[in-house]
């Protein structure tokens, strides 16, 4: 019996925990327990996303809240302990880059119980960014490296960690994609919203460096309000984006944009699907975009998902009205003059979350890295 313990907190861990708790259901022998620590607590940003996705309910909800980075990555760690206590798992699989991830990562370290990190290896070199040092503290702690991309494997060699740690599994994120697309486009979110396949901007915005500094959040808004003499363009808000929005007075800076509350993953989904572009700063709809082949401009001076950039769909782009309207300006001409031929990255194929769960029971049983996927019933080099 190998007992996994998945630990999900803020919004963008639950699709990747979803691509692997599914494949590891068709293990005998494998038990799993579900922890939400509870950082993201609004419906929108948690409730809705479960349903869509299809996970069970948590085993427990650690109910932390939101805080400063230390209250919060602090409450995360108190409440952590005695759960891996009670359990005792085998394994502790952590998620992403956000604050549980890196929480729960310490806590099951120092308990002497052993850590996969899924999404393991990705750098923006960008120290000012909370998930670059929950990335970089999370990789050094975990046993197994679970990578989606190549270089994230070179990354995580640069940092002295050893090969027999690191395994490439690729995208789960992209796992949970293709198995709920149809579906997705089954809501038509687009035509729900009045808005013609191909004719309208999707935006979310939601990175302290964007929206808590009022000049800032004013252009990147102004740009959008002149984006919609291309296109109607609408922003789902994050809870904090709204707040600032607010705070800021600049509620009248978008009076043209549709701003809607956060939306479900399969709304999403939809709308990105069939979007002109895609304007953002999230780290997921990077790989989202690129996996659908729809243009993207993140609004971040670098990414740790450079291959969105080198292979994919995505532009960077600075923080100010001027660079996003020339960039949206490239896009709505580029539409008919491509300059590269966007491709998924290798291991963006729909079968990470399989990779990842017979690396973990490699990793468990000691056994050489080959298994055979009870789904295919092919063997499965990891
Ligand atoms: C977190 C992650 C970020 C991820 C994002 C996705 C960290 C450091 N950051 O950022 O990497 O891209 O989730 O959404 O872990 N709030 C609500 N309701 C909620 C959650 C948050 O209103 O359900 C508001 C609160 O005012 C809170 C603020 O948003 O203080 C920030 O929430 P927090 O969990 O600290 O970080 P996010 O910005 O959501």
């Amino acid at each position: 019996m190998t007992r996994l313990l998945h630990v999900v907190g803020a919004r963008p861990n639950f699709m990747k925990a979803a691509a692997v708790i599914g494949p590891a259901r068709a293990y005998a022998g494998v038990e799993q327990i579900l922890i939400h620590t509870g950082q993201h607590y609004d419906p929108e940003m948690s409730d809705t996303h479960f349903a869509d996705l299809g996970l069970p309910a948590p085993d427990e909800n650690l109910g932390v809240g939101s805080g400063s980075q230390a209250t919060q990555t602090a409450a995360v760690m108190a409440a952590f302990e005695p759960v891996v206590a009670r359990y005792r798992p085998d394994w502790v699989v952590v998620y992403g880059d956000v604050n549980s991830t890196v929480a729960c990562a310490l806590v099951a370290a120092k308990m002497g119980i052993r850590v996969a990190h899924v999404e393991a290896g990705l750098r923006s070199r960008d120290r000012t960014m909370p998930e670059e040092l929950n990335r970089i503290v999370t990789d050094q702690l975990a046993d197994l490296l679970l990578t989606p991309s190549r270089d994230a494997n070179d990354n995580l060699r640069l940092e002295g960690i050893s090969a027999d740690r690191i395994r490439f599994t690729g995208n789960v994120m992209v796992d949970t994609l293709l198995r709920l697309l149809g579906q997705a486009r089954e809501r038509r979110a687009a035509a729900g919203m009045g808005l013609a396949k191909g004719q309208y901007a999707f935006v979310t915005m939601h990175r302290p460096s964007n929206v808590d500094d009022p000049d800032v959040l004013r252009g990147i808004l102004a740009s959008l309000e002149a984006t919609t003499r291309h296109f109607p363009v609408v922003f789902a808000a994050h809870p904090r984006t709204l707040a600032r929005i607010e705070q800021f007075g600049l509620r009248d800076a978008v009076r043209q944009v549709k701003v809607i509350a956060p939306l479900s993953y399969l709304d999403s989904i939809s709308l990105v699907d069939t979007a002109a572009v895609v304007i953002t700063d999230s780290g997921g709809l990077q790989e989202e975009t690129t996996a659908l082949g729809v243009p993207c401009l993140t609004v971040r001076p670098n990414t740790e998902r450079p291959v969105t950039v080198t292979e994919g769909t995505n532009r960077l782009v600075a923080p100010d009205r001027q660079s996003i309207l020339s960039a949206v300006d490239h896009v709505v001409h580029s539409l008919t003059q491509s300059q590269h031929v966007p491709r998924r990255p290798e291991g963006w194929d729909g079968h990470a979350g399989h990779r990842v769960v017979t690396s973990l029971l490699n990793h468990s049983a000691g056994s050489p890295d080959e298994l055979v996927n009870p789904a295919t019933g092919r063997q499965v080099a990891v």
